[in-house]
Order: structure tokens, then sequence, then C-alpha cells
């Protein structure tokens, strides 16, 4: 995400110099489909540190929201345990189970309350990711009988939110047509405004079967379209296989595949990522109109007061408020031309 990273800490940094208190928070994005689709591990791969529960069957039981925040020293914070400062990212997975055992007990519930994880790192920018636990059909352990109903509950209630991008993630070897995912996003966006599909498990497959035609959006078109991708079996997590090691082969998977080689490009985790940011910078876009005209009345209101000061020495007011203009200009025509520049390029 290094892009979107460069752009939004310039916009921080300008913003925090005009003393201009405006809200440039992305979107949250939020991962969606059935039990083990590979929700966790996509939202793994995408914030690139090995770090959640993941594995078959109901392992996410409570809603995670991942705060994360760009920031020179990496560690990462739990809300319910503020005074904890943790640094090595095997703990933050101890303690996501701990908690969930804690409030879901160890068999198989779920409850409804998130864990809030707050992670601090060069490498990610501010942005915030849900985890959620998958759509399911049928109770098993100590789940009640209408959990499936529940679960859609508590994904409806993340995935409704209008600056929610939903990653509706289905697994390769289902068939399309059956993807609770794709099901519950048209529910709420039923015209793909912020939809994006990703296929997983292409690795696993049935032999002879392909998954092409999905991702070309022949079966059922999206919007934004498919990003096929292939993340670490359970067999790669128990071997210890870091997810940088698995991005190259991923990338191999794909260009040595005969059916998807002619979508290497368009494929795999680090072009999930492009398009991510791509349409997160159309969601900043979007809310250009509305930081200006914040920026706007606050450089206003500063006007007003610096007016109703008197003025003692006036030469000084107007450096003043020549800066507050120049740097206010900067930031607008910084953000234009960062929102205009990634479009440039996705169309070439
Ligand atoms: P979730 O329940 O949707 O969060 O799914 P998880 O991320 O926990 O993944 C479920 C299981 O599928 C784990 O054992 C993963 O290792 C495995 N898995 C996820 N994605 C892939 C993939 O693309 N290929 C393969 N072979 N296994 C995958
Ligand atoms: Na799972
Ligand atoms: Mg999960």
């Amino acid at each position: 995400m290094e892009g979107l990273l460069a752009t939004v800490n310039e916009l921080q940094k300008l913003i925090n110099l005009s003393h201009v208190k405006v809200d440039i928070s992305l979107p949250q994005i939020v991962v969606v489909g059935a039990q083990s689709a590979g929700k966790s591990s996509v939202l793994e791969s995408i914030i690139g540190k090995d770090f959640l529960p993941r594995g078959q069957g109901i392992v996410t039981r409570m809603p995670l929201i991942i705060q994360c925040h760009n920031n020179e020293e990496e560690f990462a914070i739990f809300q319910h345990l503020p005074d904890v400062i943790i640094k090595d990212f095997a703990k933050v997975r101890d303690e996501i189970i701990a908690e969930t055992n804690k409030n879901a007990g160890s068999k198989k519930a779920i409850v409804g309350k998130p864990i809030l994880l707050e992670i601090y790192s060069p490498l990610v920018v501010n942005i915030t990711l849900v985890d959620l636990p998958g759509l399911t059909k049928n109770p098993v352990g100590d789940q009640p009988r209408n959990i499936s109903a529940l679960i859609e509950e508590m994904v409806l209630e993340y995935i409704k939110k209008e600056n929610a991008i939903i990653l509706a993630i289905s697994p390769g070897n289902n068939d399309i047509a059956n993807s609770d995912a794709l099901k519950i996003a048209r529910d709420v966006d039923p015209r793909g405004e912020r939809t994006l599909g990703v296929i997983t498990k292409l690795d696993i497959m049935d032999k002879g079967t392909s998954a092409i035609s999905v991702l070309l959006g022949e079966e059922y078109p999206l919007t934004h379209g498919y990003v096929g991708v292939v993340c670490r079996s359970q067999d790669d997590i128990n071997n210890n296989v870091s997810i940088s090691d698995h991005l190259g082969e991923e990338a191999e998977f794909f260009s040595n595949n005969p059916d998807y080689s002619q979508i290497q490009d368009q494929a795999g985790i680090p072009y999930l990522t492009q398009r991510l940011q791509e349409i997160l910078f159309e969601k900043l876009r979007q809310t250009l109109p509305r930081i200006k005209e914040g920026i706007d009345s606050q450089l206003e209101q500063r006007n007003r007061e610096l007016e109703n000061y008197g003025d003692p020495i006036s030469e000084n007011k107007a450096l003043q408020q020549n800066i507050i203009i120049k740097i206010v200009d900067d930031y607008s025509r910084f953000l234009e031309e960062a929102v205009e520049g990634r479009t440039d390029k996705d169309d070439t």
C-alpha cells in the first residue's frame, strides 16, 4: 500500500500543519464470505503481517476491528488491554484467541461484541479493516439453532454502512452461483459500487476446472470485477511459510498456470492491494469537496477570531493569514494531483 501510504501521510502532514481539524479517514474495508473461504488469510496478506488466527472450521468468532496507524515504531495494542504494548505479532494472534475464548467460550459460539486491535507500523496506512465470522448454514457445537441468521445480522451491520468497502470472498472450488459473499454484498450494494470480488483457493480446484470465466466477469459480473488470489494453505501455515515467501509462490502459480497466465498481471495479493488503493482513492476524490468546504469554513472562522482579537500587530496578522491560505492551497492542489495521478495511471 505504499502509494496510498505516501499520499495519505502527506495529506495528514499538511492538515496537521494547517491546524485545521479535517477527517480524512479512509473507508473501512470489510471482508465477507462463507466460513473458511479465506477471509482472515486475505486480510492478513493485505496487511502483510502474520497475526490472525486462521484455519478450517469456525475460527473467527467475534468481529475484529483492526485500526492501522502509520508509525515509525511497530507494535500492537488491544483496546481491552490498554497498558500492554505487544511487539511480537505472534502474541497478537494468541491474545485474539484468548479474548475470543473468554467472551465466546472455547467451543463454537460467536459473539457480536467486537475486539478492537490497533496496529502501529511503518508498513501500514491509516486504515481500518474488519474481519468477521463466516456465513454458515448449520449450527455446530454449542451454537444456537439460528446461528446463520445471527451471523448474517452481524455481517450486515458492518457492510451496510456507506463507507464500507466490501471484499466479497468466494473460494474458487465452489460454484460462484452459491457464493454467500456475493449474495449478501448485493443485498446492501446492489449496484456493486463498493464491492470487490475476491476468488481464493485457485490452487486447490478440481483438476480440469478453472475459475477464469468467473474472474473475467463472464458468469456473475461485478462493477469492480474480481481478483483471483492464492493464500497459504493449512500445510503452508503448519510449515511456517511466511507471507512474503508465499507471495513468490503465488506469482509463480499464476504465471505457470495455462488458464491464468493471460491474467497474471491482474491477479494475486499485490494486484488486490492495488485495486483496493484505486477504490480508496476514488472514495477520497469523492470526499474532496467536503474536505475543502471544511477547510474553507474553518479558515473563515480563524479570520473572524483574528479580527476579534483586535489588531495589535497587523503585519503579523497578514503574515499568519498568508501562511494559512498557502497551506490550504497547497493542500488542495496536492490532493487533486494525487487523486488525478492515480486515475491517469489506471487508464494506462
Ligand atoms: P476464513 O474462515 O474465511 O477466515 O478462512 P481462513 O483464512 O481461516 O482460511 C481457512 C483455511 O483455508 C485455512 O486453513 C487457510 O490456510 C486455507 N486457505 C485460505 N486461502 C487459501 C488458498 O488460497 N489456497 C489454499 N490452498 N488454502 C487456503
Ligand atoms: Na475458517
Ligand atoms: Mg476467519
